[in-house]
Formats: C-alpha cells, structure tokens, sequence
C-alpha cells in the first residue's frame, strides 16, 4: 500500500474527532503507517450544515456510492450510527475489499458475528475499538493483552451519559433532566439518548465485551437491563448519606457454562474502586483467572477520546495490509464455538 485513502461515514462528533487526530497528528502518523494519509471522501446527510472541524467541502457527499465504489479508498471508517442501512454500507464496503473501522456498538452487538464473517470471507479487517468504552483500549485489552488467560468475570461503567448523570446529581444536585441536558451538549449522548438512560447502550457493549471475554455468542436478548431514568436525586442522597455511591453497572460472568450478562443501576460502597470513577469516565474490571484483578480506566465517550481508538485500529489495519495478513484478526471461536468453561 502506497498511500492510505479513508472514506468516512459520517462527520459528527466522532467524525470530527477523527479527522481531527489525522490532521493534527501527521508525523505520528507517517511514522506508525509508513505511508500519507489522506480522507478522501466524507459521507454526510446535510451537505449544508456548518462544520466544527476543518474539512475540504469538497470532500463531502450525501451519496454513499461516492465512498463504498471509490476504487481508491482502502479504508472506510464508520461513525455515523444506526443500523439497518450501516450494515449494508459495511457489506457492500467488504465485498469492495476494503477494510472497515467503527464506533457503532449497536451494530457490532447485534450483528458482529454475520460481519466478522464477510471481512474474512473478502480478506478484509473489521474493527471496533470505539465500540466499547471510547478511548480505553479494553477490546484489545482483552483480546491481546489477556490473550493466554480464561477470562471468569467483566464488570464495569461502561455508559458515560448515564456516569455523567450519575455524578452531576451526587455532586452538584443537578436535576436528572439538567444533566442529561449537559451529556448531550457534550457530544457523549447518542442521537436518540433513550439508549444511553435506559440500559441498552451499556447493555450492547456488555454483549460485546462478553463474546470477546469468554469467546462465546452472546445474544442481546439475554441481557438483563435496568436503566436510570427511574433514579432520583432521594435515592442517591439516602445510598450517600449511608457511604454508597450508585453507578451504572454492566456485569458478565460465565461460569460452569453458563453465561449471565447483566447492567443495573447499583450501590457500590464508596471505598470500591469503581465508586470512584465520575463524569464520562468509564471503568472495566477484568477478573483472569491467572492474573487476578485488572481495572481499565479512562474517557468512555466524547469526540477526541473516541476518535484515537478509531485511528489507532486503522493504525492496525494498514499493519495488516503491509504484513498481508488482513482479514485474520477474527478472535478464533468468535461466531461459532464457545470455549470450554475455564477450568485448571
Ligand atoms: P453524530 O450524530 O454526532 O454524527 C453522526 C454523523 O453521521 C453525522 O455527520 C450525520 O450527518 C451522519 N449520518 C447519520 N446518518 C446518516 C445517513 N443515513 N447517511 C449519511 N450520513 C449520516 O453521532 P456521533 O458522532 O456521536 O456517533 C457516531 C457513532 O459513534 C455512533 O455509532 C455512536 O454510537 C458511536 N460512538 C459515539 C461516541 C460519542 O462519544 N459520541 C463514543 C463511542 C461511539 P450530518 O452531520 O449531515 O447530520
Ligand atoms: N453514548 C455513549 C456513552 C457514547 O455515553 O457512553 C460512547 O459509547
């Protein structure tokens, strides 16, 4: 690969984040790549809205075909959300050959396994490091980093809408409704924030977390969520003024082959590591079972945090291309077959 050519679906916040990190962040780049770096196409829905982030109109289109039959970009980036038609544009995107980097849990928890399936099949690498608890490298984490062990528990805040809320009215008193006000203005919330309040968010990165952990499907259905829209300023007063603090917690053993994956509101006591963790900050608890206790910990959401974890997968990608080994980073037993349960 001589050049790398991105096509990107989307220039929201994360988007914006991620042109960001390439154009401030050239000579890092050129040096971890090899080669330039270029954005050369950029599909958005209203090619008159102002943007924040300093991007070439030009580049921009509101025609997908103008990105996934651009024979010269080699690399599609998609941070624009949804589903239905993002699964599409990812297919189509494969079938084309070129690699794919997202954000979008919502897809990767629902139809992760059908896509992982269509970038082996065309040689081509699917990433989603964003996915999950936005600049943390937790799926890497788990997937590199903790590589040789059985993973038994992941417990972790894995919302930052929901851990902002949660901390503006321990802290400031802030109404419910006021500080869900501030995560959007804040870029954290998604489009339609009922995902963030009620659980569901938490609940697919949770199902994300718990395939990769345990090397197991884990269907989205069998997640148990409460949310926090139920949650009021007296509750937290009275878990505070007895030394608890409530967080948003995503839960997901698997055990003697049964998996449970759970995300409830829930006091923690205030001296437990992850009663600490405030704003949009998130927090992952890795339990191994030869390395004990692992915590991982930084900005679960917003627009810069979230766009490193994206431009450091299409660091990888193009590792790939130049190794020549795309479309073979599919963690084994991923779509199929679960492991064993751990055992000595
Ligand atoms: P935004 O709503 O800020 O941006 C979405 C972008 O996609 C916009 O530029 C929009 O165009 C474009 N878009 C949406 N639908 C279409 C469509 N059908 N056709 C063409 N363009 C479209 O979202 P975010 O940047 O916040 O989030 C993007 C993705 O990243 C989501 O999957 C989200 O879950 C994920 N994510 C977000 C994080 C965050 O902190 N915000 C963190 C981690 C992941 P236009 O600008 O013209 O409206
Ligand atoms: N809405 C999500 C959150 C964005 O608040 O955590 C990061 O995935």
């Amino acid at each position: 690969v001589k050049k790398v050519s991105i096509g990107l679906l989307g220039l929201g916040v994360v988007g914006s984040g991620v042109v960001h990190i390439i154009n401030n962040h050239q000579e890092k780049l050129k040096h971890q790549l090899g080669v330039p770096i270029e954005v050369k196409r950029v599909l958005v829905r209203n090619l008159e809205k102002a943007r924040e982030v300093d991007v070439n109109p030009a580049l921009l289109t509101s025609n997908p075909d103008d990105v996934l039959n651009d024979p010269d970009i080699n690399v599609v980036i998609e941070v624009m959300g949804g589903v239905d038609i993002t699964k599409e544009y990812i297919l189509q995107a494969f079938s084309a050959g070129k690699h794919v980097v997202s954000a979008n849990k919502d897809l990767v928890a629902l139809h992760g396994p059908e896509l992982h399936a269509a970038a082996e099949k065309n040689k081509c690498d699917f990433y989603y490091e964003a996915s999950v608890a936005g600049g943390i490298p937790i799926l890497r984490g788990i997937t590199d980093g903790l590589a040789s062990d059985r993973i038994e528990r992941v417990m972790g805040i894995v919302n930052g809408t929901t851990n902002y809320i949660l901390t503006k009215m321990a802290e400031e008193g802030t109404s419910y409704g006021d500080a869900l006000k501030q995560a959007q203005e804040l870029g954290f919330a998604e489009a339609d924030p009922t995902a963030d309040v009620e659980g569901l968010d938490a609940a697919r990165k949770m199902a994300i977390l718990g395939r990769l952990a345990f090397s197991t499907p884990v269907d989205l259905k069998d997640v148990t969520v409460t949310g926090i829209s139920q949650v009021s300023t007296e509750d937290i007063k009275n878990g505070s003024e007895l030394g608890y603090t409530m967080k948003l917690i995503g839960y997901a053993d698997f055990e003697d082959g049964q998996l449970e994956v759970h995300v409830m509101p829930t006091f923690l006591s205030n001296d437990h590591p992850l009663a600490s963790v405030k704003n949009e900050y998130n927090a992952v608890y890795v339990y191994g079972k030869a390395v004990g206790e692992t915590m991982f910990y930084g900005p679960g959401a917003g627009s810069l945090p979230t766009a490193t974890a994206i431009v450091s997968d299409l660091v990888n990608v193009v590792k790939n291309i130049r190794l020549g080994v795309t479309g073979e980073q599919v963690v084994k037993n991923y779509h199929n077959k679960a492991l064993k349960t751990p055992s000595e």
